[in-house]
């Protein structure tokens, strides 16, 4: 079968930076290509390579066989070049039908936009997909869901043969993923080529044809995906093979650091009792929507409790806004850590230091030598590919952004930290770091709760695990009952098999 793209040799370089180096990647009509790699490998730079977002610095495109440059992000599109981006690029101030049509509105008599067909264009879109969004909405209204939805109807707009989906799964819901597949078998049988790109094995074997490897910017095999298997992927990946063990659980579990009693919201949660001890990891399962995050939400004061009462290191202490939180000893690092994390056009170190600046000043200067050292410590830990500390934050991969976001508020040195999906958007090898260093900050006292909807991480990692349903909490696992059988059947409301 002859290639839709053929890419050959495309190298390309950042100051200080080989991000691509003499790659290729073939894409094949009606088939998913999985793009795997680690943080940093390179997998977002060829995206933006084949988007013409980024000229590469040396290589070939190819377009059934024919040479194709793509001087800017509308040659691209013209030659049916696609791509929902990791960070999306779409703007809070238009309508969802707006950033749809951007660039290429339908157009009426004398040119002029039609802005009917545009919104109608857009519910056609928008239902084809399964999405009940309503096409005149503001974008900045819609949640991280939804805007993926919209991100997707707009690459559908588009008359693509290549359709590229960037991590497109790790925002959405159990139920969007579920609709996403769809959407990727719809693609496949109108014979489009699709490249796409996670860091979830289960999903790279349910839905991909093909595989292609890259590892530190370099190509480094590809096949289809009925000859490997996960651990042959891994090898490719990280060089070496990874075994999913996690940290050895040698913890003393001490007093109670965190006891909510009775927490209620009048919409999200009931009645949350639990209590959180020093050098414990409490888990929290549950599907996603079962309102783990607003709990945690609450407990940081981003929104209030209607009811309810929580004690910290003894103490009865009201949360009514973040900085009470953080002034208690509670952090939170949120799931939605683009939105919410890195701030980027500001270095490395001075994201990792930002919240602790009290520990790095001394009689009110920085001491830049201190900032430093700290921000080290912290990412080497969590495994952070980058040039050099006082890179741009913006400019790291993405998974790499967010293990900035999580040194930082490990760097406050809080009594307890919230990590909301901590391994999210994080590749396989850099994920055993994130856990061995959880592992040893407990060890050394720290309280942490981990919400994760990955099994064998809950399972893994915690010492405890609490199932929440529906806004309640409907098991607490430990022991001999952690199973991922009782989680499962906790989290879907099913009797538990005696
Ligand atoms: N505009 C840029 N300026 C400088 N360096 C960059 C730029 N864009 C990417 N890089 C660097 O290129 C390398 C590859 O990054 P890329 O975003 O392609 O990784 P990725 O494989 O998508 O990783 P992730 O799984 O974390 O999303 C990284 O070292 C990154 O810091
Ligand atoms: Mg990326």
């Amino acid at each position: 079968m002859q290639p839709v793209l053929r890419l050959r040799g495309i190298s390309k370089s950042f100051p200080g930076v080989k991000a691509l180096s003499d790659v290729q990647l073939d894409l094949y009509p009606g088939q998913v290509t999985a793009l795997i790699g680690e943080n940093g490998a390179g997998k977002s730079t060829i995206v933006k390579v084949l988007t013409g977002i980024y000229q590469p610095d040396a290589g070939t495109i190819e377009i059934d066989g024919r040479a194709a440059r793509f001087p800017s992000a509308d040659a691209a599109a013209q030659a049916g070049v696609t791509a929902i981006h990791q960070e999306t690029v779409l703007f809070d101030e238009l309508s969802v039908a707006e950033n749809i049509w951007l660039g290429h509105a339908p157009r009426g008599r004398f040119g002029l936009i039609n802005r009917a067909a545009m919104r109608d264009g857009a519910r056609r879109l928008l239902d084809g997909i399964g999405a009940k969004i309503d096409p005149d909405a503001r974008l900045g209204d819609l949640g991280i869901a939804s805007r993926h939805m919209v991100a997707i109807a707009r690459a559908l707009s588009i008359e693509a043969r290549v359709v590229i989906l960037d991590e497109p799964t790790a925002a959405l819901s159990h139920k969007e993923i579920q609709e996403l597949y769809e959407l990727v078998e719809t693609l496949k049988a109108q014979g489009k080529a699709i490249l796409f790109i996670s860091h979830k094995f289960d999903e790279i074997f349910r839905i991909a044809d093909r595989y292609t490897v890259f590892r530190d910017g370099q190509f480094v095999g590809e096949g289809a995906m009925a000859e490997v298997n996960e651990g042959q992927l891994v090898q490719m990946m990280v060089g070496r093979s990874v075994d999913q063990i996690f940290p050895v659980r040698d913890r003393n579990i001490g007093a109670p650091v965190l006891t909510v009693s009775g927490y209620s919201h009048p919409t999200e949660f009931a009645d949350i009792g639990f209590t959180l001890h020093r050098g414990e990891i409490l888990g929290f399962y549950g599907l996603v929507g079962a309102g783990r995050s607003e709990v945690m939400q609450a407990l940081f004061g981003i929104t209030t409790p209607s009811k309810g009462a929580c004690k910290i290191a003894g103490q009865v202490r009201v949360i009514r806004s973040t900085a009470e939180a953080v002034e208690a000893g509670i952090v939170y690092v949120p799931e939605d850590r683009g939105r919410q994390g890195a701030v980027k056009g500001l270095p490395i170190f001075q994201n990792v230091t930002l919240p602790s600046l009290g520990a790095v000043s001394r009689a009110g200067f920085l001491r830049m030598a201190d900032e430093f050292s700290l921000a080290r410590d912290y990412t080497q830990r969590l495994d952070l590919r980058a040039a050099a500390l006082d890179q741009d934050v913006g400019l790291l991969s993405g998974g790499n952004q967010q293990k900035v976001v999580i040194a930082k508020w490990l760097a406050t040195k809080p009594r307890v930290i919230i990590l909301d999906e901590p391994t999210k958007g994080i590749d396989i090898g850099s994920k055993a770091a994130v856990h061995a260093f959880m592992a040893e900050l407990a060890a050394q006292g720290l309280a942490i709760i981990m919400v994760s909807s990955e099994i064998p991480e809950v399972l893994g990692m915690s010492d405890r695990v609490i199932v929440m349903r529906e806004g309640r909490i409907v098991d607490e696992v430990a022991g001999d009952r952690m199973t991922p059988e009782t989680l499962v059947r906790a989290a879907a409301g099913l009797a538990v098999a005696a």
